[in-house]
């Protein structure tokens, strides 16, 4: 039997199975903390993303007995919340390092990251220059941007640092948009990095490894809105 009482649930259930709610907040004054004295570039314009890349750096056995670098995979989940959380880099990694998750799982499970929002994916292409190698994508069209074609941006490295935190953790990075290669960035910074690095040698013809990695990344410019 239908009873009124009922129509306010009702109502409600489009909401109670729509995602939680997602916080995003405003980066006016916020910037990248690039190391005094490095060779990143400097910033030319105002940050207009930040996001905690959750993922890991793949890397193969080169013939010289060490691994070389065959990309990255990466989930970012949206910090714009949680830039004064200075704790959450390492908080983050202890949990992600020893995670049997995905890094979407991880992100949507992880409590300091229960509010925070997919941006999108970090990964690699073929350089869409040359047309051999790969060049680091970052891809916010099936997530933040869902929809908008040319929220992406492939982009080429300019400068970096060892990362002041030790040689386990990859280096800091700036990087510079390819032109013509998508509107999300004009620049990119991969900075308070956590793990990634491989062992310094490898036997020759052993497997491909992935070594899991946390890192930021700084977004500027680019004309998507
Ligand atoms: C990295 O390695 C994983 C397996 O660990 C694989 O699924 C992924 O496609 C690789 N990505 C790249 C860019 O090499
Ligand atoms: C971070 O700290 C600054 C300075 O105290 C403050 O203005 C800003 O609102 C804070 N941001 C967030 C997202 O809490």
């Amino acid at each position: 039997m239908f009873s009124f009482a009922v129509l306010p649930f009702l109502l409600a259930l489009p909401v109670l199975g729509a995602p939680r709610p997602r916080a995003s907040c405003d980066l006016i004054g916020v910037t990248v903390p690039i190391p005094a004295g490095s060779s990143l570039a400097a910033p030319a314009s105002a940050v207009k993303f930040v996001g905690l890349g959750v993922g890991i750096q793949n890397y193969t056995c080169a013939g010289t007995g060490t691994y070389t670098s065959t990309g990255a995979v990466a989930e970012l989940a949206d910090i714009s919340c949680l830039v004064n959380d200075s704790t959450l880099p390492d908080t983050a990694t202890a949990a992600w390092s020893t995670s049997s998750k995905t890094a979407g799982q991880f992100i949507t499970s992880f409590p300091a990251l229960k509010r925070a929002s997919i941006l999108g994916e970090h990964y690699f292409v073929v350089n869409p220059v040359t047309g051999s190698g790969i060049s680091p994508k970052w891809d916010f069209t099936s997530a933040s941007f869902a929809g908008n074609s040319q929220a992406f941006v492939v982009a080429a490295k300019t400068g970096n640092v060892a990362a002041p935190t030790g040689s386990q953790d990859v280096d800091w990075l700036s990087l510079s948009a390819v032109s013509g290669q998508g509107e999300l960035a004009s620049q990119i910074y991969r900075t308070d990095t956590r793990l990634g690095q491989p062992p310094s040698s490898c036997t020759v013809g052993s497997a491909d490894i992935s070594v899991k990695y946390v890192s930021k990344y700084y977004l500027l410019g680019g004309t998507i809105a």
